[in-house]
């Protein structure tokens, strides 16, 4: 499969078993060295990895150019053998070459070495992508592809691509717009995710539906985060929330142990309540444990005025009482600018007589009642030497707060430790208020409200559950997904506690609404961020490095240039005109 018109094998597949055999090769000069004996090493390299050739000095190649060598594979002389290489007990000699392109020197060295100038990288992008992280996290990420891929036709999944050019949808996200040259002065919106046409999709008789789909969205980029991104997305009808997470979780650890070679354990499940009460966050990294415990009733009637609130939570932080003056007074500036009023510590210490008694050493320590103290070191399970974080607020400032300490402190490289995947289900409904007092929408508005809190929609919207679900792997948020509302009565509820008017929702999603009164089934789905699995997969912390031709943090393609001015020509057949940059 390796063999081409122009080549018998691939460098990095050459092995002493291939000793004796006439090779021909075709790739680029990684490196070459002088050798005495009138002959030089040149390390060819291809996709496949390096081999060595010995050349006579007297041909003419160098770094990158890109050569055709023909030559006969032999073992290594004793002792010259590389164990570090795949192909370091063989060299290729007797080589004729044939130089198939010069090459300009490259702007960095094409190896894993290089610290090279990021903007540097990107600029020179295809050389870039030549080095061996970038070629192994490209293709992990066509394995990860072709295993879901797989996976979903295996499960009776359709593959229907949907289009590009759309229209505005109330999802949340800044929409890119294309200016149509047949309509001037209109527009089309490029699809923050095809979320809308899967919905019609279901409507139109498809039950399970996957696409692998390009979706944009503009808005500021971070290490998660590009305009344009891949989810695996999926639709079914007639099936649950769990029906959909069970297909999904299929194709995500297939995908896994395609990319990985390992398969990897349980998926875990967690309400979102629960995750915000163990872990403060809703998308826990499940690595290490350092779990939030619930002080509230201890300190219901307390003296302690710091710790007179609604809710009481505290952080163990194992071996922390050895955090020095400054670590401390760190945390409880970190704690504030995370928006709590405050933090308390307090490290665990052997009593002084030696025994099994614990002391706590706080400035806080005087004011606690005997029973506070017994019952802070008993919930919280600490040990001699471990440290106490406390914040007492809201119930959501207190959670939040520590989860994100939790996080700083037990911080672990996304390429560490095992890979644990979870379910977080039952988010709420709504995320707050707008200016107008009505609700915000944590998700889409077509999700559907958990069938319990359905009659909380106006008296207390706050409280009502979803059927929305997210996929989290090591505290990043692979991918969401709701139970879909498919009855007009509920929807309009949920619009009348956005305060969307009937008016309105049919002038922003009109054609939705009306699919709608045309037989719509039950349905449910999910969209999986491929690009951040990918990432997580291949080790690294910035979805760009699986990303062939990412754009930099402020949104540009150095190498291309783009985003760039259009010739006035082209303005002038769109109807556009610019106005001046400020
Ligand atoms: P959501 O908006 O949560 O849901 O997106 C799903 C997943 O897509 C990924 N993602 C991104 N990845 C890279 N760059 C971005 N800018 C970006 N934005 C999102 C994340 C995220 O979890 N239509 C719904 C899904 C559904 O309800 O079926 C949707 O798009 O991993």
């Amino acid at each position: 499969m390796t063999t081409t018109a122009m080549r018998s094998h691939r460098c990095g597949d050459l092995r002493t078993e291939h000793a004796g055999q006439r090779v021909r090769l075709c790739g680029w000069v990684a490196r070459r060295r002088e050798h005495g004996e009138a002959l030089a090493f040149v390390d060819l390299r291809d996709t496949s990895g390096v081999v060595q050739c010995v050349l006579n000095d007297g041909v003419d190649v160098r770094g990158e150019w890109v050569v055709q060598i023909e030559g006969t594979v032999r073992l290594r002389p004793e002792g010259t053998a590389n164990p570090d290489l795949a192909t370091g007990a063989v060299e290729v000699a007797d080589c004729s070459v044939e130089v198939l392109n010069r090459a300009e020197p490259p702007p960095f060295p094409v190896d894993d070495r290089t610290d090279s100038d990021e903007s540097i990288r990107l600029r020179y992008r295809y050389v870039d992508l030549r080095r061996p992280r970038l070629q192994s996290n490209l293709r992990r990420r066509a394995a990860v592809f072709a295993a879901m891929r797989a996976a979903m036709v295996r499960q009776g999944f359709v593959e229907i691509e949907t289009p590009l050019l759309w229209t505005p949808t109330p999802e949340g996200a800044r929409e890119f717009a294309v200016p149509s040259r047949l309509h001037r002065g209109d527009f089309y919106v490029l699809p923050q995710s095809p979320q809308i046409a899967k919905q019609l999709l279901m409507v139109a008789g498809f039950d399970r539906y996957f696409q692998i789909a390009r979706c944009l969205r503009d808005e500021d980029l971070r290490a998660d985060r590009q305009f344009e991104f891949t989810q695996l997305d999926v639709e079914m009808s007639f099936a649950s929330a769990d029906d959909v997470q069970a297909a999904v979780t299929e194709a995500v650890v297939d995908a896994t142990e395609a990319a990985t070679g390992e398969r990897p354990a349980m998926v875990e499940r967690l309400t979102w309540q629960q995750a915000m009460d163990r872990f403060g966050t809703d998308k826990p990294d499940l690595r290490f444990a350092l779990e939030l415990v619930d002080l509230t009733p201890l300190f219901a009637g307390t003296e302690v005025r710091a710790f007179a609130a609604p809710c009481v939570r505290a952080l163990t932080v194992p071996g922390g009482a050895s955090f020095g003056r400054n670590r401390l007074d760190g945390l409880v500036e970190r704690a504030k600018t995370l928006g709590a009023k405050g933090l308390a510590w307090f490290k665990v210490n052997a009593d002084e007589d030696g025994g099994e008694a614990k002391r706590l050493d706080s400035p806080l320590d005087k004011f606690l009642s005997d029973e506070e103290r017994a019952g802070l070191l008993q919930r919280s399970g600490a040990a001699v030497g471990d440290l106490l974080l406390v914040v007492a607020d809201e119930w959501r400032t207190a959670c939040t707060v520590l989860g994100a300490l939790r996080l700083e402190l037990g911080r672990m490289p996304v390429g560490e430790g095992p890979r644990r995947f979870c379910w977080v289900t039952e988010f709420p409904m709504f995320e707050g208020l707008d200016e107008q007092g009505h609700p915000v929408a944590a998700h889409h508005p077509f999700t559907m409200p958990h069938p319990d809190d359905l009659p909380r929609l106006r008296s207390d919207p706050l409280a009502v559950r979803s059927q929305a679900y997210d996929l989290v792997l090591n505290g990043w948020e692979l991918g969401s997904g709701s139970v879909r509302i498919h009855r007009e009565d509920i929807q309009r509820q949920v619009f009348d506690a956005l305060g969307i008017t009937s008016e309105e929702a049919e002038a922003r999603f009109g054609f939705l609404l009306s699919a709608f009164r045309y037989g719509a089934p039950p349905h449910a789905g999910f969209a999986v961020g491929v690009d951040r699995l990918v990432a997580i997969l291949c080790g690294e912390e910035n979805i760009r490095e699986v990303i062939a031709f990412p754009k930099t943090q402020s949104g540009t393609d150095l190498m291309t240039g783009a985003p760039s001015a259009l010739a006035p020509g082209a303005l002038r057949e769109l109807g556009l005109r610019t106005v001046p940059r400020d």
